[in-house]
């Protein structure tokens, strides 16, 4: 029983839509997918990062070769960032985004389905419980 409980948890994961999603009018979409699969939007939020704030966001890949194009990307257009919370929230919302490289994406993904771009790959969700707490504080404080 403590297990099943285990698999069931509620959580809250970030999603952020990324300055590609948003200009081609794709939030709504986006957001209803989360929606419809049973999850609620706790917090929602559009704004455009400064540097300082996607170089935290973004901390973790702070050493690798594409960090600068990276941080140069998300502060180039607005982004709409949710906070949802339900079953599984962290786990479930990376399968539904799909696989970085969009390109290779698999269809019925977020990224499968809207794009073919790396940097530009729509959608950005937390990958652990420890990165949507370091994440949210960034963009909700
Ligand atoms: P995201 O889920 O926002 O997390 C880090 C981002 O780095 C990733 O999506 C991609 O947009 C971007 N990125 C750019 N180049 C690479 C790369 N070679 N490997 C992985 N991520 C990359």
């Amino acid at each position: 029983m403590e297990n099943r409980n285990k698999l069931q948890s509620n959580e809250e994961t970030l999603i952020v839509i990324k300055p590609d999603g948003f200009k081609r009018g794709l939030t709504g979409k986006i957001i209803s997918r989360f929606e419809d699969k049973g999850f609620q939007i706790k917090k929602i939020k559009s704004f455009q990062f400064d540097k300082m704030e996607a170089e935290e966001f973004y901390n973790i890949h702070r050493d690798k070769p594409f960090f600068n194009e990276l941080v140069s990307f998300i502060t180039s257009g607005i982004v709409v960032a949710c906070v949802i919370e339900g079953i599984n929230a962290v786990t479930t919302t990376r399968l539904m985004i799909g696989s970085t490289k969009s390109s290779e994406a698999d269809a019925g993904t977020i990224r499968g389905d809207f794009g073919l771009g790396l940097t530009d790959n729509i959608i950005h969700a937390s990958d652990s419980v420890e990165s949507f707490i370091k994440e949210s504080k960034v963009i909700f404080g």
